[in-house]
Protein backbone atom coordinates (compact mmCIF):
# COMPACT_ATOMS: atom_id res chain seq x y z
CA UNK A 1 0.00 0.00 0.00
CA UNK A 2 1.19 3.04 -1.54
CA UNK A 3 1.77 6.31 1.04
CA UNK A 4 -0.66 9.17 0.66
CA UNK A 5 0.68 11.20 -1.79
CA UNK A 6 0.78 14.55 -0.81
CA UNK A 7 2.21 13.63 2.62
CA UNK A 8 5.11 11.63 1.31
CA UNK A 9 7.49 14.03 1.69
CA UNK A 10 6.27 15.97 4.77
CA UNK A 11 8.53 15.16 7.47
CA UNK A 12 5.97 17.41 9.89
CA UNK A 13 3.82 15.42 13.07
CA UNK A 14 0.69 14.79 12.02
CA UNK A 15 -1.80 17.50 12.25
CA UNK A 16 -4.27 15.64 14.59
CA UNK A 17 -3.17 11.69 15.82
CA UNK A 18 -5.06 9.61 17.92
CA UNK A 19 -4.35 6.89 19.63
CA UNK A 20 -6.45 3.73 21.35
CA UNK A 21 -9.27 5.66 21.58
CA UNK A 22 -12.09 3.75 23.63
CA UNK A 23 -15.76 5.56 24.54
CA UNK A 24 -18.31 3.87 25.91
CA UNK A 25 -22.22 4.39 25.91
CA UNK A 26 -23.56 2.26 29.16
CA UNK A 27 -22.83 -1.45 27.99
CA UNK A 28 -22.15 0.01 23.95
CA UNK A 29 -18.64 0.25 23.09
CA UNK A 30 -18.58 2.81 20.27
CA UNK A 31 -15.09 2.96 19.99
CA UNK A 32 -12.47 0.25 20.84
CA UNK A 33 -8.74 1.11 20.41
CA UNK A 34 -8.73 3.15 17.37
CA UNK A 35 -5.47 4.79 16.31
CA UNK A 36 -6.11 7.60 13.42
CA UNK A 37 -3.46 10.07 11.83
CA UNK A 38 -4.14 12.45 9.55
CA UNK A 39 -1.76 15.36 8.04
CA UNK A 40 -1.82 18.80 6.93
CA UNK A 41 -2.63 19.12 3.10
CA UNK A 42 -4.54 15.82 3.20
CA UNK A 43 -7.98 14.51 3.13
CA UNK A 44 -8.89 11.64 5.40
CA UNK A 45 -12.09 9.72 4.42
CA UNK A 46 -13.31 7.93 7.41
CA UNK A 47 -15.76 4.70 6.83
CA UNK A 48 -17.95 2.63 8.11
CA UNK A 49 -21.60 1.21 8.23
CA UNK A 50 -23.89 2.88 10.05
CA UNK A 51 -23.49 2.54 13.77
CA UNK A 52 -19.29 1.91 13.00
CA UNK A 53 -18.21 5.03 15.23
CA UNK A 54 -17.85 7.42 13.00
CA UNK A 55 -19.73 10.35 14.62
CA UNK A 56 -18.85 9.20 18.03
CA UNK A 57 -14.61 10.00 17.23
CA UNK A 58 -15.60 12.88 15.51
CA UNK A 59 -17.29 14.42 18.51
CA UNK A 60 -14.67 12.90 20.69
CA UNK A 61 -12.01 14.80 18.28
CA UNK A 62 -14.26 18.09 18.80
CA UNK A 63 -14.98 17.89 22.42
CA UNK A 64 -18.47 16.97 22.65
CA UNK A 65 -17.50 13.66 23.76
CA UNK A 66 -14.48 12.84 26.13
CA UNK A 67 -12.76 9.86 25.23
CA UNK A 68 -12.66 7.27 28.07
CA UNK A 69 -9.26 6.39 27.58
CA UNK A 70 -7.09 7.14 24.86
CA UNK A 71 -4.81 10.40 23.74
CA UNK A 72 -4.84 12.96 20.57
CA UNK A 73 -1.58 14.82 19.52
CA UNK A 74 -2.26 17.94 17.64
CA UNK A 75 1.07 18.88 15.75
CA UNK A 76 3.44 16.35 17.44
CA UNK A 77 1.59 17.69 21.11
CA UNK A 78 -0.23 16.24 23.85
CA UNK A 79 -3.88 18.20 23.78
CA UNK A 80 -6.93 17.39 26.35
CA UNK A 81 -9.52 17.95 24.57
CA UNK A 82 -12.69 18.11 27.11
CA UNK A 83 -14.71 20.70 25.85
CA UNK A 84 -15.80 22.07 22.20
CA UNK A 85 -14.23 25.05 23.06
CA UNK A 86 -11.23 23.08 23.54
CA UNK A 87 -11.02 21.80 20.69
CA UNK A 88 -11.41 25.15 19.09
CA UNK A 89 -9.13 26.58 20.85
CA UNK A 90 -6.49 23.46 19.62
CA UNK A 91 -7.55 24.70 16.00
CA UNK A 92 -10.41 22.17 15.45
CA UNK A 93 -13.48 23.08 13.45
CA UNK A 94 -16.35 20.64 12.87
CA UNK A 95 -19.22 20.48 10.43
CA UNK A 96 -21.44 18.17 12.85
CA UNK A 97 -23.79 15.44 10.89
CA UNK A 98 -26.40 17.68 11.90
CA UNK A 99 -25.49 21.07 10.82
CA UNK A 100 -26.42 22.76 14.23
CA UNK A 101 -27.20 26.20 12.02
CA UNK A 102 -29.48 28.93 13.66
CA UNK A 103 -32.36 29.12 11.12
CA UNK A 104 -33.60 32.14 12.56
CA UNK A 105 -30.08 34.27 12.37
CA UNK A 106 -28.81 35.18 9.05
CA UNK A 107 -25.39 33.94 7.70
CA UNK A 108 -22.98 36.65 9.50
CA UNK A 109 -24.87 35.57 13.07
CA UNK A 110 -24.61 32.08 12.42
CA UNK A 111 -20.63 32.54 11.65
CA UNK A 112 -19.89 34.31 15.16
CA UNK A 113 -22.57 32.27 16.96
CA UNK A 114 -21.18 31.06 20.66
CA UNK A 115 -18.26 33.52 19.89
CA UNK A 116 -16.98 36.26 21.50
CA UNK A 117 -16.96 38.69 18.21
CA UNK A 118 -20.27 39.91 19.14
CA UNK A 119 -19.24 42.10 21.98
CA UNK A 120 -21.40 41.29 24.96
CA UNK A 121 -24.64 42.22 25.53
CA UNK A 122 -24.37 45.30 27.82
CA UNK A 123 -22.11 47.33 25.06
CA UNK A 124 -23.72 50.39 23.48
CA UNK A 125 -26.12 49.75 21.08
CA UNK A 126 -23.51 51.95 18.72
CA UNK A 127 -20.75 49.78 19.25
CA UNK A 128 -22.78 46.56 18.81
CA UNK A 129 -23.66 48.05 15.75
CA UNK A 130 -20.69 48.54 14.39
CA UNK A 131 -19.13 45.19 15.78
CA UNK A 132 -21.79 43.89 13.79
CA UNK A 133 -20.92 45.38 10.52
CA UNK A 134 -17.76 44.14 10.96
CA UNK A 135 -19.19 40.51 10.96
CA UNK A 136 -21.12 40.73 8.41
CA UNK A 137 -17.93 42.52 6.17
CA UNK A 138 -16.14 39.15 7.46
CA UNK A 139 -18.80 37.23 6.86
CA UNK A 140 -18.96 37.83 3.47
CA UNK A 141 -15.01 38.13 2.66
CA UNK A 142 -14.81 34.29 3.64
CA UNK A 143 -18.13 33.07 1.74
CA UNK A 144 -16.73 35.42 -1.50
CA UNK A 145 -13.78 33.57 -0.77
CA UNK A 146 -15.37 30.18 -0.87
CA UNK A 147 -17.32 31.43 -4.13
CA UNK A 148 -20.45 30.67 -1.81
CA UNK A 149 -22.88 32.80 -3.51
CA UNK A 150 -25.87 33.86 -1.67
CA UNK A 151 -29.02 35.33 -2.43
CA UNK A 152 -29.79 37.68 0.60
CA UNK A 153 -26.97 37.70 2.99
CA UNK A 154 -29.03 39.17 5.62
CA UNK A 155 -31.63 36.26 5.63
CA UNK A 156 -32.73 34.42 8.25
CA UNK A 157 -30.40 30.55 6.74
CA UNK A 158 -33.66 29.06 7.41
CA UNK A 159 -34.96 30.43 4.00
CA UNK A 160 -31.97 28.87 1.95
CA UNK A 161 -31.73 25.58 0.67
CA UNK A 162 -29.84 22.44 1.80
CA UNK A 163 -26.79 23.19 -0.25
CA UNK A 164 -26.40 27.16 0.71
CA UNK A 165 -26.60 25.88 4.26
CA UNK A 166 -24.64 22.96 4.51
CA UNK A 167 -21.80 25.78 2.18
CA UNK A 168 -22.22 28.25 5.23
CA UNK A 169 -21.33 25.74 7.82
CA UNK A 170 -18.28 24.33 5.85
CA UNK A 171 -17.45 27.82 4.92
CA UNK A 172 -17.59 28.61 8.86
CA UNK A 173 -15.49 25.67 9.52
CA UNK A 174 -13.06 26.65 7.13
CA UNK A 175 -13.03 30.26 8.21
CA UNK A 176 -12.58 29.85 11.82
CA UNK A 177 -10.14 26.46 11.45
CA UNK A 178 -6.50 26.99 12.84
CA UNK A 179 -5.52 23.20 11.01
CA UNK A 180 -7.72 20.83 11.32
CA UNK A 181 -11.41 20.64 9.53
CA UNK A 182 -13.65 17.62 10.34
CA UNK A 183 -16.50 17.12 8.34
CA UNK A 184 -19.26 14.85 9.16
CA UNK A 185 -21.30 13.80 6.22
CA UNK A 186 -21.37 16.94 4.44
CA UNK A 187 -23.09 16.13 1.42
CA UNK A 188 -25.67 13.65 2.81
CA UNK A 189 -29.15 15.08 1.22
CA UNK A 190 -27.77 17.29 -1.01
CA UNK A 191 -28.25 17.91 -5.05
CA UNK A 192 -25.15 16.81 -7.59
CA UNK A 193 -24.31 21.49 -7.50
CA UNK A 194 -24.65 21.56 -3.81
CA UNK A 195 -22.43 18.53 -3.23
CA UNK A 196 -20.11 19.41 -5.96
CA UNK A 197 -19.87 22.56 -4.00
CA UNK A 198 -19.22 21.19 -0.94
CA UNK A 199 -16.82 18.91 -2.59
CA UNK A 200 -14.68 21.90 -3.96
CA UNK A 201 -14.53 23.43 -0.75
CA UNK A 202 -12.77 20.44 0.98
CA UNK A 203 -10.42 20.60 -1.81
CA UNK A 204 -9.94 24.46 -1.32
CA UNK A 205 -9.31 23.55 2.00
CA UNK A 206 -7.02 20.75 1.56
CA UNK A 207 -5.08 23.08 -0.52
CA UNK A 208 -4.67 25.55 1.99
CA UNK A 209 -2.55 23.09 3.71
CA UNK A 210 -5.97 22.40 6.94
CA UNK A 211 -6.02 18.81 7.57
CA UNK A 212 -9.44 17.32 6.38
CA UNK A 213 -11.45 14.75 8.03
CA UNK A 214 -14.80 13.70 6.32
CA UNK A 215 -17.52 11.20 6.78
CA UNK A 216 -19.35 9.99 4.48
CA UNK A 217 -21.32 7.26 2.56
CA UNK A 218 -20.95 8.69 -0.77
CA UNK A 219 -18.01 6.21 -2.57
CA UNK A 220 -18.02 8.57 -5.30
CA UNK A 221 -16.99 11.81 -3.37
CA UNK A 222 -14.73 9.65 -1.45
CA UNK A 223 -12.70 8.17 -4.71
CA UNK A 224 -12.86 11.51 -5.50
CA UNK A 225 -11.91 13.87 -2.61
CA UNK A 226 -9.84 11.66 -0.47
CA UNK A 227 -6.54 10.68 -0.25
CA UNK A 228 -6.65 8.08 2.55
CA UNK A 229 -9.49 5.96 3.75
CA UNK A 230 -9.87 4.53 7.26
CA UNK A 231 -12.40 1.93 7.90
CA UNK A 232 -14.60 1.29 11.11
CA UNK A 233 -16.36 -1.49 12.47
CA UNK A 234 -18.02 -1.87 15.10
CA UNK A 235 -15.96 0.75 17.03
CA UNK A 236 -12.78 -0.73 15.52
CA UNK A 237 -10.13 0.45 12.61
CA UNK A 238 -10.18 -2.84 10.63
CA UNK A 239 -8.24 -0.89 7.48
CA UNK A 240 -7.76 1.75 5.45
CA UNK A 241 -6.62 2.18 1.98
CA UNK A 242 -5.83 4.76 -0.70
CA UNK A 243 -8.92 5.10 -2.21
CA UNK A 244 -8.54 4.15 -6.26
CA UNK A 245 -10.63 2.34 -8.82
CA UNK A 246 -8.28 -0.89 -7.95
CA UNK A 247 -8.95 -0.25 -3.95
CA UNK A 248 -12.69 0.54 -4.19
CA UNK A 249 -14.38 -3.53 -4.14
CA UNK A 250 -11.60 -3.95 -1.22
CA UNK A 251 -12.76 -0.48 0.76
CA UNK A 252 -16.30 -1.49 0.55
CA UNK A 253 -16.10 -4.97 1.65
CA UNK A 254 -14.48 -3.68 4.68
CA UNK A 255 -17.42 -1.22 5.80
CA UNK A 256 -19.59 -4.28 5.28
CA UNK A 257 -17.38 -6.92 6.87
CA UNK A 258 -17.76 -9.31 3.70
CA UNK A 259 -14.20 -9.91 3.79
CA UNK A 260 -12.16 -10.54 6.76
CA UNK A 261 -9.98 -7.25 6.97
CA UNK A 262 -6.55 -8.92 5.79
CA UNK A 263 -4.15 -7.49 4.39
CA UNK A 264 -5.40 -3.92 5.17
CA UNK A 265 -2.98 -2.09 7.43
CA UNK A 266 -4.67 -1.08 11.28
N1 LIG B 1 -24.95 9.61 22.98
C1 LIG B 1 -25.01 8.28 22.83
N2 LIG B 1 -25.54 7.50 23.83
C2 LIG B 1 -25.59 6.16 23.69
N3 LIG B 1 -25.13 5.48 22.61
C3 LIG B 1 -24.61 6.20 21.60
C4 LIG B 1 -24.52 7.64 21.66
N4 LIG B 1 -23.95 8.07 20.52
C5 LIG B 1 -23.69 6.98 19.78
N5 LIG B 1 -24.09 5.85 20.43
C6 LIG B 1 -23.93 4.47 19.94
O1 LIG B 1 -22.58 4.31 19.53
C7 LIG B 1 -22.51 3.56 18.33
C8 LIG B 1 -21.79 4.38 17.25
O2 LIG B 1 -22.65 5.44 16.86
P1 LIG B 1 -22.17 6.60 15.88
O3 LIG B 1 -23.19 7.66 15.88
O4 LIG B 1 -20.78 6.98 16.22
O5 LIG B 1 -22.18 5.82 14.47
P2 LIG B 1 -21.87 6.37 13.01
O6 LIG B 1 -20.73 5.54 12.48
O7 LIG B 1 -21.71 7.84 13.01
O8 LIG B 1 -23.20 5.94 12.22
P3 LIG B 1 -24.04 6.72 11.05
O9 LIG B 1 -23.36 6.33 9.75
O10 LIG B 1 -25.38 6.10 11.16
O11 LIG B 1 -24.04 8.18 11.32
C9 LIG B 1 -23.93 3.17 17.97
O12 LIG B 1 -24.16 1.87 18.47
C10 LIG B 1 -24.77 4.21 18.69
O13 LIG B 1 -26.02 3.69 19.04
MG1 LIG C 1 -22.79 9.40 12.19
Amino acid sequence: MSAPHRTAADTRAPALRITAAVKRFGAVVALDGVDLAVAHGEVLALLGDNGAGKSTLIKCISGVHRLDSGAVEIDGAPVELGSPAAARAAGIETVYQDLALFDNLDPAANFYAGREDAGPAWLPRGLRLVRRRSMAAATAEVLARLQVALPDQHAGVGLLSGGQRQAIAVARAAAFAAGIVILDEPTAALGLRESRRVLDLILRLRDEDRAVIVVSHAMDHVMEIADRAVVLRRGRKVGEAVPTPDNQQHIVSLIVGGTPPAGATT
